[in-house]
Order: C-alpha cells, then sequence, then structure tokens
C-alpha cells in the first residue's frame, strides 16, 4: 500500500482529478479548489474547498464502511488527494431529497423548506453538455446505464446511505437537507464512489437553518470558505 506511485491522469472534472497508479485497482483522487454552478456557467475558487472536501469524504467513506455500505475510500494520502478503489462511474447522478430545496422546489413550485413525508429519490443522467437531465429507472434500464439488479442495490444503499448520514449530521447540528451520489463499477460490483462533501450536499445549521453548503456560493451568500471549514469542524469534533 506505501508503495503507490502517481500515474498518469485519467480524468479532469469541475472539482476534481483522477489519476492512474502503478496497482490497477487503485486511482488518487486529487480535490480541487475550482467551483462550478449551473453547468458551469458560474465559475470560481473557493480556497481550501479541495482539502475540506477530501477530509470530509474520507470520514464519511470510513463511517459508511464501517455500517458495510461498499464504497471505494481506501486511505487519505495528502491533503487534497485520497486512494480509492479503480472504479467505472455509471452515468447516472443519484439524488436524495429530504427537504424540498434547489432544482425540486424549483420545478414543482414548492416553498424551500417544506418537510417532505418520505425522501424522494431523484436519478440524472450525468450529461454536462445536456445538463444533467432528469430520468427514470426505465431510461436506466432501456439505455443500458445500468442493470435492473445494479439499479436495485443502488436503491437500497442510497435510502441506507440517507438514514445513516441523517442521524450522523444531526448529531453536528446539522440537518440534510438533500444530497447527490454516484456509483461505479468496481470488478463487476456497484460501489459507491465519487465524494460527499458541502459540494454535493445540502446541510442546514439545524438550529438557524443558516445554509452551509455550495448554495453560498451559487446564491452569492458570503462567507462561503467559512461555511466549508465550520462544516468540517463539526464533523471533526
Ligand atoms: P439540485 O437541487 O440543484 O438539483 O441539487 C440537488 C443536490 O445535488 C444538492 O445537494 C447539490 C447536489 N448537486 C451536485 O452534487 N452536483 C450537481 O451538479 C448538482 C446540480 C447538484
Ligand atoms: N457542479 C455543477 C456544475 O457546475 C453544478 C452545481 O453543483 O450546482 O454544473
Amino acid at each position: 500500500m506505501n508503495n503507490i506511485e502517481k500515474g498518469e491522469m485519467l480524468y479532469e472534472g469541475k472539482a476534481k482529478k483522477v489519476y492512474r497508479t502503478n496497482d490497477r485497482d487503485k486511482f488518487i483522487v486529487e480535490y480541487k479548489d475550482d467551483a462550478t454552478a449551473f453547468n458551469g456557467e458560474k465559475k470560481g475558487t473557493i480556497s481550501n474547498k479541495g482539502i475540506v472536501n477530501n477530509k470530509m469524504s474520507a470520514v464519511i467513506f470510513q463511517l459508511l464502511q464501517d455500517m458495510e455500505i461498499e464504497n471505494h475510500y481506501i486511505e487519505v494520502l495528502s491533503d487534497r488527494e485520497m486512494l480509492v478503489k479503480s472504479v467505472e462511474i455509471l452515468p447516472v447522478e443519484v439524488i436524495v431529497r429530504n427537504i424540498a430545496a434547489g432544482s425540486m422546489a424549483k420545478r414543482l413550485g414548492l416553498q424551500e423548506g417544506r418537510k417532505m413525508k418520505t425522501p424522494i429519490l431523484e436519478f440524472c443522467y450525468k450529461s454536462d453538455e445536456l445538463g444533467d437531465p432528469l430520468i427514470n429507472e426505465y431510461h436506466i434500464e432501456a439505455l443500458e446505464w445500468a442493470t435492473k439488479e445494479e439499479i436495485k442495490t443502488i436503491k437500497d444503499y442510497t435510502f441506507r446511505i440517507n438514514e445513516i448520514l441523517s442521524v450522523y449530521f444531526l448529531e453536528k447540528n446539522l440537518t440534510l437537507v438533500d444530497f447527490k451520489l454516484e456509483f461505479g463499477l468496481h470488478n463487476g460490483r456497484v460501489i459507491l464512489a465519487d465524494e460527499v462533501s458541502p459540494d454535493t450536499c445540502r446541510l442546514w445549521d439545524a438550529t438557524t437553518g443558516e445554509k452551509l453548503d455550495k448554495d453560498r456560493f451559487r446564491r452569492d451568500l458570503g462567507n462561503v470558505e467559512e461555511s466549508y471549514q465550520e462544516v468540517l469542524r463539526r464533523i471533526k469534533g
């Protein structure tokens, strides 16, 4: 495990770079400070975001592994880098919503902050050009983005993750409003991948309702860096 060498860059996304290593079963993920919103229309940087997202994702992935949710995390290598299992990411984003906010509040004309009776699960097709359009399970199966069995695994994992993380964040006085997950195939099995961070979760202070996530950047609310640091401080504390 200690003789890992960083190889060629496989992929550069909006917030991360992924590298091959000398071990074909392992990749290195490097978290960037770059931030985008509205399909890359709005661009900026959030100082030290890469460090926060790397550390927070590591804590959350470890917690989920302890709860037997298989994921790509292996270990943290540096401030901005983690070693992960190599995966082929499925072209589907999985969104869970506990409270109405963001694009769903807009689409359905709901008041942001409305608590739903049960969590809502949405799928989007992962395509920047198309703006990650909303899809359903039939699209995923018919277009062979995942099999019926893989979709079932993803849904089971996702609802369990929501239960685990909602309780976990509430202990940190944070409300888990909604979040996005990505899954990948590792040796033919579906496992959780990508990241879990204030970029991919809406987190509100449970007492005041203050937004402590990427919406501060998306909506120009100020104190962006401070909010990311505050989330990490609560998770570490
Ligand atoms: P939305 O309300 O904008 O659709 O976002 C739902 C959740 O998904 C929210 O927690 C933020 C996260 N998300 C991402 O991680 N990446 C994205 O590209 C988008 C649009 C949302
Ligand atoms: N990261 C996404 C983008 O730039 C959007 C978002 O997180 O709001 O498209």
